[in-house]
């Protein structure tokens, strides 16, 4: 990569494009390489736009907690592209339209409703592990995805049935793949989506359709408290009739959302989990003693959550070395000052999860994979955003606590029979699209676990 010379935080320019060329080269590459300058707020320029780069936890808190109404989301993540793949629900939206949304479907993630949602997890992932031999060769980001994708269908749609998982997936894969390239990350090149990407959006349209057909003919007799009705009756009982845009666009939207957010980043945790546990066999068993300890056998529920503190550090630890939103961006509403820099108003305002996650000042030996950080107190002092895998402030993750339940559950369920073996996992390296994914199509082994001797 080209060095980045930080004379007054402002790295000259690699011609005309800026530092465009350099990110989209290599954007992991790129990001630790200015992590590594000890400066605070860097300044570049991504082709015509100034792009101002915050590294230090108590600037990324002013931006994206205590100052956000001074910082909405950045433009490159509301283009048509973006909402293609991840509707014009709450994650694209700004101002009252989001603060209206947020409000209608906070219900669906309260505390009180995870004891359901961990019976209903379990019953899908009992289901999938009923279908998975020991030395079955799979495809583990493929598996994990339809995994998550059903899930959400269940919990959050109320539909039983996993037949619509496998096309609605690849329709998102083909979608996202648009934003595989640096240059797209910034919406930069707002091409028209050609015929591969038309026909993606047609079907997952069209699953979508069916979702909410499927829960009309199945509806909710018996929730008689529209407060406990799943997040599709909250979104049917919430929808503007009188702001005329069509009913069923509103739903379709507003589900799309929910199934591109909900499943694809607990998807990736997961994929990175069963990966980074190939590598390091000592930390495979230490978490199935865990789990044989206080499991014996039987399915975890979410009330054994607290009682795994091991297997919610292996998810914590994940979630620092390979956050699957590893960068977030903002734009500057008006002037401000961040860090003794000036930023004008309309400037983009980044910072980057994978980071700061790696700096050793945080995290000593930052890129080792070592759960034991988070249950022997080193953690417990950190500024408040030196790990934000689920973001901060009024716009972090609406479903952190459903999601951090999801995951150590799927963990534990599938870690008791199996573990993965990876002939090269050594040699795999995150790609920096939209999200953090491993290489397209990589195949696992499934093994049976080792059963612990005493
Ligand atoms: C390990 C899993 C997950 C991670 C790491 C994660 C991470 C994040 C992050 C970083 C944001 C904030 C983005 C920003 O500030 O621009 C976010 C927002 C969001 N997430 Fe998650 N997420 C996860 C799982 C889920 C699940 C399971 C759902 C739904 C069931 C979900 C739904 C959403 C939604 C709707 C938003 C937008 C919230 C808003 O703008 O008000 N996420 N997520």
């Amino acid at each position: 990569m080209a060095p980045i010379l930080l004379h007054n935080r402002r790295p000259p320019s690699d011609g005309i494009l800026g530092h465009l060329p350099s990110f989209m080269r290599d954007p992991l590459g790129f990001l630790t390489f200015c992590a590594r300058s000890n400066c605070g707020v860097l300044s570049l320029r991504m082709l015509h736009k100034q792009v101002f780069l915050l590294l230090e936890p108590e600037d990324i808190e002013r931006v994206l907690v205590t100052e956000h109404r001074d910082f909405i989301k950045a433009g490159w993540l509301r283009t048509p592209a973006v909402r293609r793949l991840l509707g014009d629900g709450l994650v694209t939206s700004e101002g009252d339209a989001w603060r209206l949304q947020r409000h209608s479907c906070q219900p669906a993630f309260q505390m009180r409703r995870m004891d359901r949602y961990g019976e209903q997890i379990s019953e899908v992932v009992q289901r999938k592990l009923a279908n998975w031999e020991p030395n079955d060769p799979i495809n583990l980001q493929q598996e994990m995805s339809r995994l998550t994708m059903e899930i959400v269908g269940r919990v959050l749609f109320a539909v039983d049935d996993s037949s619509w998982t496998l096309e609605a997936s690849r329709a998102m894969d083909i979608l996202m793949s648009r934003f595989s390239s640096g240059w797209n990350l910034f919406g930069m090149i707002p091409w028209p989506p050609g015929y591969q990407e038309r026909m993606a959006t047609r079907a997952l349209n069209r699953n979508v359709d069916n979702i909410i057909h499927t829960h009309e003919i199945s509806q909710n007799a018996q929730f008689e408290d529209a407060d406990d009705g799943d997040l599709l009756s909250m979104f049917k009982s919430s929808v503007d009739v009188s702001s005329g845009t069509s009913h069923q666009h509103v739903l379709r939207e507003q589900v799309k959302t929910f199934l591109a957010a909900g499943y694809e980043s607990s998807a990736l945790t997961l994929t990175w989990v069963f990966l980074l546990l190939s590598q390091h066999p000592d930390i495979n068993s230490k978490l199935t003693r865990e789990l044989e300890t206080v499991l014996s056998g039987r399915a975890p529920t979410a009330s054994d959550i607290p009682l795994l503190p091991y297997t919610q550090a292996v998810i914590q630890e994940t979630l620092r070395l390979y956050p699957p939103l590893w960068m977030t961006g903002r734009e500057s509403a008006k002037k401000c000052v961040v860090g003794g820099v000036a930023i004008p108003a309309g400037s983009i305002v980044m910072t980057s999860q994978w980071a700061v996650h790696r700096m050793a000042k945080y995290f000593p030996c930052p890129n080792d994979f070592l759960p034991e950080r988070w249950l022997t107190g080193e953690t417990k002092n950190l500024p408040r955003c030196a790990y934000f895998p689920f973001g901060a402030g009024p716009r972090i993750c609406i479903a952190q606590s459903f999601a951090m339940m999801e995951t150590t559950l799927l963990l534990a369920s599938i870690a008791q029979s199996f573990r993965v073996e990876c002939d090269n996992s050594d040699a795999i390296t995150p790609c920096a699209t939209m999200t953090l994914r491993p290489p397209i199509g990589i195949k696992v082994i499934l093994r049976a676990q080792e059963k612990i001797n005493y």
